[in-house]
């Protein structure tokens, strides 16, 4: 678009500037073009707004649309959803806080507090200022008593997005906010790319099933090729992943187009060939062959912490695996639940809509049978699910979430603007393309530092939320906190709704 854009202006103003010469009347015409012409220039040129770089002139027109689009729904549209994934609300926070823009919202709730489904917590009379809660207490440490290298995870981390289905600049700029805010970035299955490694912040390497990074010829598993990549510094845990919200029980297909030199090369695989992740694993068919070959990769990477991300499925099967944990005495250091909710760059629609558990109701069943096994003091539990502001923290926390992981955040964190074009390569906002001039406009040294502030206004939010609450850590956080309306006059604590499962 950016080229476009120069050879439509240098024929447009060469036509004017011939007619002005015989015409000279016509020179007024140039007053129209030329400022466009300079406004387009000045565009391509700034680095803040990636959708003005990529369509110079045209690209502001969106920014217009933003600035009256408040004004719009106010008086047009009831719902506070738009027909994308992220609702409008949840999605100007993410855009506020990554740009520490304004923290505050005008003249009160926007949402309805007596519609059956409003959620809240409560006050103390005493609350406590964030400023007393100390950021250690905003961690979480993985592993701890089970491996040799454990590792303080912040509450609020980086979910797993491949390199190729996010671009190069978007993948660097993740990974830079993730080393300047103290905060984990999951590499997504694509395997660890040098984009990965050029900032040097906290890496969690995820093993899928097409074992990128770490695969044979013939797509099994390859220890010796593990361990080496397992053991660089950056890599603090692996995720070992079973299934996906977006897609659980549904393998995934790297398009010959999409394979292109460096991803093929990040994930040890022939370029512009079409490469399959099945639904399943080949390295185990049971839990008990599951849970040794974490002890495996245990070993191969050096004691990191090991875990296993999942969307909660068939509950006899998560029951059985818990089963098969107290009796083997191995458990994985972590587990992510994935809700059904979740984000992809591609899926076939009755995977994304109609097949797994969603977060919440994910995260209740798992916690409750990890309480049940007494296994949920000795694994970390992470969720991922929508998952945008501190209140969506805290209450993953009360359902049983030690920690939280955000794709779709830190995606709008970038700039997406959920076009939906994360399967076309045609992302406007360079963040989810291999296109290499529509990656252009995402200027890695501006978008870095909006990826830190998000996740730092976030867990601010978090501490805010624990002051008002009067308390001083995340472990204090119950379901009995969490609030529900169930109909206009009846609510709810999720200590009712989800009685707690007790250890037996
Ligand atoms: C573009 C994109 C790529 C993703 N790639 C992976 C992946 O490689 N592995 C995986 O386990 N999950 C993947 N996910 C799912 C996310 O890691 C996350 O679990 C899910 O989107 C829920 O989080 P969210 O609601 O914050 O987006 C991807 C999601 C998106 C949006």
């Amino acid at each position: 678009m950016r080229t476009k854009f120069i050879v439509v202006s240098v024929i447009v103003l060469a036509i004017q500037g011939t007619w002005a010469f015989y015409w000279p009347w016509e020179a007024l015409s140039l007053l129209v073009t030329l400022p466009l012409f300079i406004m387009g220039i000045y565009e391509m040129l700034q680095k803040d707004h990636t959708i003005m770089r990529n369509y110079p002139v045209l690209g502001r027109l969106r920014y217009v649309m933003e600035v009256l689009r408040p004004k719009i729904y106010q008086y047009f549209v009831e719902s506070d959803t738009d027909g994308t994934p992220i609702n409008r609300i949840n999605r100007s926070v993410v855009y506020q806080r990554a740009k520490k823009a304004l923290s505050t919202t005008p003249f009160g709730t926007q949402l309805d507090v007596y519609a059956p489904g409003y959620e809240w917590v409560n006050h103390s009379m005493h609350p406590l200022n964030a400023n007393e809660i100390k950021p250690d207490q905003l961690r979480v440490m993985v592993g701890e008593g089970n491996c040799t290298k454990p590792y303080s995870l912040s509450i609020y981390n980086i979910s797993a997005m491949s390199f190729g289905a996010l671009s190069a600049n978007a993948v660097e700029s993740l990974n830079w906010g993730a080393k300047v805010g103290g905060f984990a970035h999951n590499t997504g299955e694509g395997s660890i790319s040098a984009y990965h490694l050029k900032h040097g912040g906290d890496l969690i390497w995820q093993i899928g099933t097409g074992y990128f990074g770490c695969r044979a010829s013939d797509g099994t598993f390859d220890p010796e090729q593990f361990k080496q990549r397992s053991q660089l510094d950056s890599v603090k845990m692996i995720e070992l992943k079973l299934s996906q919200g977006a897609k659980p029980g549904h393998g995934g297909i790297l398009p010959a187009k999409k394979n292109t030199k460096e991803i093929a090369h990040a994930r040890g695989v022939q370029p512009f060939t079409e490469v399959d992740s099945p639904p399943r694993h080949s390295s185990f068919n049971n839990a008990k062959e599951m849970l040794n070959f974490i002890v495996k990769l245990k070993e191969l990477s050096g004691g990191k912490p090991v875990g296993i991300k999942l969307c909660f499925g068939i509950p006899e099967e998560f029951e059985n695996l818990c089963k098969e944990m107290v009796e083997s005495g191995i458990h994985p250091d972590f587990i992510t639940i994935d809700g059904g909710e979740g984000g992809t760059g591609a899926a076939p629609i009755e995977f994304s809509n109609s097949i797994g558990t969603a977060l919440r109701d994910g995260l209740i069943r798992s916690s409750d049978y990890l309480r049940k096994y007494k296994l949920k003091d000795t694994i970390v539990l992470i969720a991922a699910g929508k998952i945008l502001t501190g209140f969506d923290i805290v209450r993953a926390i009360s359902l049983g979430a030690d920690a939280c992981y955000s794709a779709r955040g830190m995606m709008l964190a970038l700039g997406c603007i959920q076009a939906l074009e994360c399967n076309k390569n045609t992302c406007p906002t360079g963040v989810a393309t291999q296109d290499k001039s529509l990656m252009k406009g995402l200027v890695v040294e501006r978008k870095y530092v909006r990826v830190a502030n998000f996740h730092q206004e976030t867990v601010h939010a978090v501490a805010e939320i624990l002051g008002a609450m009067g308390l001083l850590h995340t472990k204090e956080i119950k379901r009995s906190h969490i609030w529900r309306r169930v109909s206009i006059t009846v609510t709810r604590t999720y200590a009712e709704l989800y009685p707690d499962q007790e250890a037996s």
